[in-house]
């Protein structure tokens, strides 16, 4: 199916310029924290965070390596909250300050696993930066170190994050209304 056929488009959230903005301001916060580091490593999270990632690095000035993840949270055989990840990390993060970027941060399961796996692979350090933030759909604790957004109970699309990964290259935030609803 694909969805864009159906529904009227998305409507904004955040829009474009109000996004770009706030994304600014975390990579200049960012860059301020992490002025003294040895070894900075961007780690993003296949496939949502990458439009995010790609602005929020580019308007970043610190050096960083740069590599991902994928994960799955659903199929055969898998428990609600049971991620597995599908595609792992290609560098050693070994004493390395791991910036882990998510599109957004939903019930927790997938960013609790991966920063638990990070720490374990002895990451001197392990931050999160995130989008957007539906806190109340949260049932493991994440803390975020950089938020971009809080967000109410919607399902959105836009800026990379999809339904049927459609949507992922809309410009903005929106909400997705579904016609069957
Ligand atoms: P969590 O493990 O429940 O926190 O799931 C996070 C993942 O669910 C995100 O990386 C997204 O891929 C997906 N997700 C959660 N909420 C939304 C939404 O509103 N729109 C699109 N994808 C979402
Ligand atoms: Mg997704």
């Amino acid at each position: 199916m694909n969805p864009t056929k159906r529904v009227p488009k998305p409507r904004v959230l955040i829009a474009e310029d109000a996004l770009q903005k706030r994304v600014s301001e975390l990579a200049q916060e960012i860059d301020r924290d992490y002025a003294d580091t040895e070894r900075l490593v961007a780690v993003g999270v296949l496939k949502g965070s990458v439009f995010f990632m790609v602005d929020l690095l580019q308007k970043m000035t610190s050096p960083a390596q740069v590599d991902f993840f994928q994960t799955s949270s659903y199929g055969a055989g898998t428990e609600p909250g049971e991620v597995r990840i599908r595609k792992d990390i290609d560098l050693s993060i070994r004493g390395a300050d791991v910036l882990l970027i998510e599109d957004i941060v939903d019930t927790g399961y997938t960013l609790r696993t991966i920063l638990d796996l990070l720490r374990f692979r002895g990451a001197k350090s392990v931050k999160l930066c995130a989008l957007l933030d539906k806190k109340e759909r949260r049932e493991v604790e994440v803390p975020i170190d950089y938020c971009g957004f809080e967000i109410e109970d919607l399902f959105v699309v836009g800026y990379g994050l999809d339904l049927a990964d459609y949507y992922r290259n809309l410009p903005y935030i929106g909400v997705y209304q579904d016609p069957d609803a």
